[in-house]
C-alpha cells in the first residue's frame, strides 16, 4: 500500500511507540482490505466504551493508551456510556466509578465527550468528505443524509484511527464501493410521519437487499422518522449504507451509476397492517434511540401541555444529550419531571444498567433498534408503541 512519507514517519516511530502500534494495525488492516493508500479523516466517533460491554480488559487498555502521550489526531467524539453523568438511578457505584475511568481516559486522549449516538445533529458535515465512525445508526445517518463517507467501523479500529488521522480506502471510502444496487420504491402514498412504521420499513429493506446497497425511493415526514428508518436500517444491514431519493446529496449521481439494479417493490400499508400495538403490560415508555434531538424533545413538552398538567401513570424516560438540556428552561423541565417524565443523559438502555436499577423489566418503545437489542443485551423485554402516541399508553392508562 501507497504510503506518503509523513505516514512512513509514523510508521517507524518517529511519533511514538504508540502511534507507530496504531499505524501498523492500520496498515495492516489496509493490506488485507486490499486497500490502495490511507486517507486522511476529518472527524471519529468511537462506539463501545461503556463498562457494561468492555468491561476491566477494555477499560485498562485504553487506560494504558491513555498513559502514553498519544493524543487523537482529529475531532473524536464519543457514543453513549453506561451512566447518565448526572443522575446515578441507582446504578452500583463500583460500576459508575469504572465508566468514569474509562470517560477520563478518553478525555485526556482528547476526545469531546459528548457521550451521544448522535454526534450528527451538533456537527456540521459535509459531502464527500472522510470520517471514521464506530456507531451504525450515525454511520447509516451521515452516508445518507449528508453522503459524508464512512465505512462501518469496529469501535477498537476507530480508536486506532483517531490516533493517526487515517483509514484505508476501501468499500464507503470509494465511489464505486457506495453504487447502489437495488431499487427500492415504496407505494402507499403519503409521506411517512410514524417513526415506528418507519423502524419497521427499514428493517424490511435491510431484509429484502441483504449485503445489497438500496437506492429507496419514498417520503418521510421529516427528520424524526429519517432517523428511525436508518437505525433500523443499519441495525440489520451489513454495512448500514444507503441512498434516499431527493435526501442524500448527489443521489442523482448514484442514481446514473446503477447497471441493471435489482427492482424491489413495497407496499407502506403491508407494514402498517403488521405494526399492530400489543396492549400488553409494560413498567415504562423508554423514547430517544437514537437519542432525542430538541425538535423531538419539544413535541413531548408540547404533548405534555395538551395534558393540562396530568401526570402520567408510568414512567417515561428519554434518552437525549447535554445540548437537549441546556436548550430548555427550567420551566419546560420542571413541567417534564412533575408529568413523571425523566430525561436521561449520556447513556442508553442497551449498554447501561439503569433501567433495571430502576426496576423496569419491560418497555414500551418505539425504536426498533431497540427492540433488536433490549432482550439479547440486558434481558429486558418490550411491547411496540408509535411514536408520540406511546405517551397515550402512559398518560391514559
Ligand atoms: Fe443510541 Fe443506544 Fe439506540 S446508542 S441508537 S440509544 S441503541
Amino acid at each position: 500500500m501507497y504510503l506518503s512519507k509523513y505516514e512512513e514517519a509514523m510508521l517507524h516511530g518517529d511519533y511514538g511507540d504508540t502511534i507507530a502500534r496504531a499505524m501498523q494495525v492500520v496498515v495492516k488492516v489496509g493490506d488485507v482490505l486490499k486497500a490502495d493508500r490511507l486517507i486522511e479523516i476529518e472527524t471519529a466517533h468511537i462506539a463501545g466504551v461503556s463498562y457494561l460491554t468492555i468491561g476491566d480488559p477494555g477499560l485498562e487498555y485504553l487506560e494504558d493508551l491513555a498513559k502514553s502521550s498519544a493524543r487523537f489526531h482529529v475531532f473524536t467524539t464519543v457514543n453513549p456510556v453506561g451512566i447518565d453523568v448526572l443522575n446515578d438511578w441507582g446504578i452500583d457505584k463500583e460500576f459508575i466509578d469504572k465508566q468514569w475511568r474509562i470517560i477520563n481516559a478518553l478525555k485526556s486522549m482528547g476526545a469531546s465527550l459528548w457521550l451521544t449516538c448522535t454526534p450528527y445533529e451538533y456537527l456540521r458535515i459535509r459531502p464527500r468528505t472522510y470520517h471514521a465512525w464506530a456507531e451504525s445508526n450515525a454511520i447509516a445517518y451521515i452516508n445518507a443524509v449528508h453522503d459524508a463517507w464512512t465505512e462501518k467501523l469496529p469501535g477498537p479500529f476507530v480508536v486506532l484511527s483517531a490516533l493517526v488521522g487515517r483509514v484505508p480506502r476501501y468499500g464507503l471510502y470509494t465511489l464505486s464501493g457506495r453504487a447502489p444496487t437495488h431499487v427500492v420504491r415504496v407505494k402507499g402514498g403519503q409521506a411517512i410521519n410514524n417513526p415506528l412504521i418507519a423502524g419497521l420499513l427499514g428493517r424490511k429493506i435491510a431484509e429484502e437487499v441483504g449485503d445489497g446497497k438500496p437506492y429507496l425511493v419514498a417520503k418521510f415526514g421529516g427528520n424524526a422518522v429519517i432517523k428511525q428508518l436508518l437505525a433500523s436500517y443499519a441495525t440489520y444491514s451489513p454495512h448500514a449504507f444507503m441512498v434516499i431519493d431527493g435526501v442524500t446529496p448527489n443521489h442523482k449521481e448514484y442514481l446514473a451509476m446503477m447497471d441493471k439494479p435489482e427492482e424491489i417493490n413495497l407496499d407502506i400499508n403491508d407494514i402498517i397492517k403488521d405494526s399492530g400495538v400489543e396492549k400488553q403490560n409494560f413498567d415504562a415508555i423508554f423514547l430517544g434511540c437514537p437519542h432525542y434531538g430538541i425538535d423531538e424533545v419539544m413535541s413531548v413538552i408540547n404533548y405534555v401541555r395538551s395534558k393540562r398538567s396530568k401526570r402520567a401513570k408510568k414512567p417515561v424516560y428519554i434518552a437525549t444529550t447535554p445540548f437537549v438540556i441546556n436548550s430548555l428552561s427550567q420551566d419546560e423541565l420542571n413541567l417534564l419531571e412533575n408529568s413523571n417524565i425523566h430525561l436521561v443523559l449520556t447513556t442508553c438502555p442497551v449498554v447501561s444498567p439503569f433501567l433495571k436499577s430502576v426496576g423496569v423489566n419491560t418497555v414500551a418503545t418505539e425504536s426498533v433498534k431497540q427492540m433488536y437489542y433490549l432482550p439479547k443485551m440486558i434481558g429486558i423485554n418490550y411491547i411496540s408503541c408509535n411514536g408520540i402516541k406511546c405517551l397515550d399508553l402512559a398518560f391514559d392508562e
